[in-house]
Formats: structure tokens, C-alpha cells, sequence
């Protein structure tokens, strides 16, 4: 650089700083990255043949490529024919045929809840708005603590908290049996200040893949009414842990039937890869119908003031497939098609750890449910598998199992094995 060029540098940085100072924004620091986003950036950019991103949870076919469901493209092709059908504002609450049938779909048709009329659903910004929406509404009506999982959805701290309300953690994950640390989460929920607010994710547990069995979640809806507790379920991925929708309601199907009154946020995102659709619903279940009625008005109030009215689009899609017998079936067909994928994967993924003869134990692999596997993988063998094998996945070691098909499982494997012997 010349000497010249220099002083134009130096002059410019000046008059920056200059400006910054004198700017309304100069107290506002730069905002670290999403880390899940940040990671999708990175192995993007990279230009490596066969780089392996794991870190995003969206699912991948077996060419790892975005799988847009043929019964998605089936009700996508009926609406855009459709001349009745208008780009006029939905109602604040969305478009009923999608928030009852939503409510259906994790309730169960014959839920003591359904039939008697005591639940209300709001159509919301896909399930990271259900959350917000219930956030928000807990806050104004039913301020607490809430608990959530220790590790849990990162997003969830940061939702609850900027809907101001405080947020603890109880345990979850115990890394020496890598599984469920089940009785200390019990004993959480028993000390937990009365009245405090949990959240519980019903199926297929981000980031863990580790749910509760039938007998724990028994264990688990006691301790909470015996603390006055009120629960809140994230259900984002009902059908994507056991490719069976009422099998991964059972939870919250479960507590409905005990008398709980409960919110549940519901997403599409997963189950009908409906992602930047931002289809979801939030649904909560009272003691009255007229309750019901209340709290909707209240929800329509809150939705209102942030997002004014939910979009179409995606609310359609889901309302003609789960309002239709015959989309319906497809639709099972299709989302078994993802889970069962997923879980071959895993099978040939601890099968390939195990022929390489990858020091540890592998089983949680295939014992873990859903779109993630907690490998136990350390920050630093993260950092490695980064820098040196071009696989991205979060630094707690989850992988996203829809991000492995079968031409770069082994790729993977022995990229594990070298970190796990040698970091
Ligand atoms: C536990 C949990 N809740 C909610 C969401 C929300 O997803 P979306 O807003 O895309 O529906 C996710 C997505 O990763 C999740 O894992």
C-alpha cells in the first residue's frame, strides 16, 4: 500500500468513527450469530466435494436434497387452481378448518377436550410462533418460572425470556448413560417453586432424541399436578419420531385425559416440510368451553398486536390434507417414508462405527428417537470434524440424522472414528 492509500484509509476509518459516534445506534454491538444458522452459512460457502452438513434440523431425501411431499405438491396444485380462492386477510386467529383439524390431529377426534368443546386454536407463525404466542400469553395472564429441559431447543430460552418471563432449567440428559437423567428431573419438578411453568417437548426431544417412556411421562404429569405446575408442550415433530402420529401424541393426549389444562404449540415445519411456510398452530385445552372462548379472544388480542393476522398459504395446504380422508393416508404414507428413513440411517450409522471399531459405546444411536442424535462427540472433536473433514454439526455433538443418506454415511463414520481416537 502506498503511502497515499494509506492516508485515504486512515481518513475514511476516521470519519467512520466519527460518524458511529455521533450515530443513535453507537450503543448497539454487533449480535453474535444464530449458531444452527451460522453453521448452514459455513457449509454452504465451503466448496469441498464431499462436505456433510448434520447441523440444520430440516430433513434430506437420500440424494440429500429438501424433499417437497408429492402430497404437499397434490394440495399446492388444487389451491393455485382454485378461482374461489382469494388473497384477502385470514381471520386474527387463522383459518379454522386448519386449527381445529390441528387440534384434532394432537388431541385425538375423541379427546375429552374435543368433544366437550374446551380447547381453542390459534394459528400462529409455525411452532417457533406457537411458543412466542403461548409465551406471551403466560406472561400476561400466568406470569412464573419456566423450565425448560437442560440442554433443550436453544431458541426457547430466548423466546421465554423475551417474552419476560424467567427461565430455569431442570435436568434432562445424563452424559454417563447418555439417556433420560430421569430422576433428578423428577426431583426438579417436585422442588420447583409451585405453579411454575414447564415445558415439556411430547415426542422426539431436541436436542437429546431421548423421550420419556409411557410409565416415566405417568411419573412425570404427577410430580407436575402434585406441584400445581402447568404444562406447556413443544410438539415439533409429531410423526417424524415413530413415523406414527397418534403414537407421538401420547404425551399430551395423556395429560388432556388426566384433566390438565395445558397449551401445546404444534409446527409443520418437520412433518409436512412445510418450513419457510411458517405453518403452526397453538392450541390450549381448559376446564370450560367458555374458558376456551376467553382465552382465544385474549390469544386473538396478542396475535393482533404482533402479527395482525397468520399467513395462508401454508395453513391451507395443511387444512386440505388433514380435512381430506384420502390426502390424509398419503400423508402417513409420506412422513413414514422420512422417519423410517431416519432411522435406517441410524442403524447403518452404529453398524459402521461398530465395524470400524470406534472406541465407546454407540448404542444411544440407535435407542435415541426422531431427527437428532446426541453423539457425545466434545466441542474440540466438533471443531476437528469442522476444520479437517468438513462435516458441520452443533459444538454439543448433535447431528441431524435426514442430513446422512447412503453415499456419505461411511464418509461420516470414519470421519468419527479418526476424531474419536485421536482428539
Ligand atoms: C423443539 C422445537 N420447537 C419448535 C421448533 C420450531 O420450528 P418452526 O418454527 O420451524 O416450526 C423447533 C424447530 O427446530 C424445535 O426443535
Amino acid at each position: 500500500m502506498t503511502i497515499t492509500e494509506r492516508i485515504h484509509q486512515l481518513a475514511v476509518q476516521l470519519t467512520h468513527a466519527n460518524a458511529s459516534e455521533q450515530s443513535v445506534f453507537h450503543n448497539v454491538p454487533l449480535a453474535p450469530p444464530d449458531a444452527i444458522l451460522n453453521l448452514n452459512t459455513l457449509s454452504k460457502a465451503d466448496p469441498y466435494p464431499t462436505k456433510i452438513n448434520v447441523g440444520v434440523g430440516a430433513y434430506r431425501d437420500e440424494d440429500g436434497k429438501p424433499w417437497v411431499l408429492p402430497v404437499v405438491k397434490k394440495a399446492e396444485s388444487v389451491i393455485v387452481n382454485d378461482a374461489s380462492l382469494d388473497h384477502e386477510y385470514l381471520p386474527i386467529d387463522g383459518l379454522r378448518k386448519f386449527t381445529d383439524a390441528s387440534a384434532k390431529l394432537i388431541l385425538g377426534k375423541t379427546s375429552p377436550a374435543i368433544v366437550e368443546n374446551r380447547f381453542a386454536g390459534i394459528q400462529t407463525i409455525s411452532g417457533s410462533g406457537a411458543v412466542r404466542l403461548g409465551a406471551d400469553f403466560l406472561n400476561r395472564f400466568r406470569k412464573a418460572t419456566v423450565y425448560v429441559s437442560n440442554p433443550t431447543w436453544g431458541n426457547h430460552h430466548d423466546i421465554f425470556r423475551d417474552a419476560g418471563l424467567p427461565v430455569q432449567t431442570y435436568p434432562y440428559w445424563d452424559p454417563d448413560v447418555r439417556g433420560l437423567a430421569f430422576q433428578a428431573m423428577i426431583d426438579e419438578i417436585q422442588e420447583a417453586p409451585k405453579g411454575s411453568i414447564f415445558v415439556l417437548h411430547p415426542c422426539a426431544h431436541n436436542p437429546t432424541g431421548v423421550d420419556p417412556t409411557a410409565d416415566q411421562w405417568r411419573q412425570i404429569a404427577d410430580a407436575i399436578r402434585h406441584g400445581e405446575h402447568f404444562p406447556f408442550f413443544d410438539c415439533a415433530y409429531q410423526g417424524f419420531a415413530s413415523g406414527d402420529l397418534d403414537r407421538d401424541a401420547a404425551a399430551v393426549r395423556y395429560f388432556v385425559e388426566q384433566g390438565f389444562e395445558l397449551l401445546v404449540a404444534q409446527s409443520y415445519s418437520k412433518n409436512m416440510g412445510l418450513y419457510g411456510e411458517r405453518t403452526g398452530c397453538l392450541t390450549v385445552v381448559t376446564k370450560t368451553p367458555e374458558l376456551a372462548l376467553n382465552v382465544r379472544s385474549q390469544m386473538c388480542k396478542l396475535s393482533r398486536a404482533s402479527i395482525s393476522n397468520p399467513p395462508a398459504f401454508g395453513a391451507r395446504i395443511v387444512s386440505m390434507v388433514l380435512n381430506d380422508e384420502q390426502l390424509f393416508t398419503e400423508w402417513k404414507g409420506q412422513l413414514k417414508v422420512m422417519a423410517d428413513r431416519i432411522i435406517h440411517m441410524r442403524e447403518v450409522l452404529f453398524e459402521t462405527l461398530t465395524e470400524l471399531k470406534t472406541p465407546g459405546t454407540w448404542n444411544h444411536i440407535v435407542d435415541q428417537i426422531g431427527m437428532f442424535t446426541f453423539t457425545g462427540l466434545n466441542a474440540a472433536q466438533v471443531k476437528v470434524l469442522r476444520d479437517k473433514h468438513h462435516i458441520y454439526m452443533t459444538d454439543n455433538g448433535r447431528i441431524s440424522m435426514a442430513g446422512l443418506n447412503s453415499g456419505n454415511i461411511r464418509i461420516f463414520a470414519e470421519a468419527v472414528d479418526d476424531v474419536v481416537r485421536h482428539v
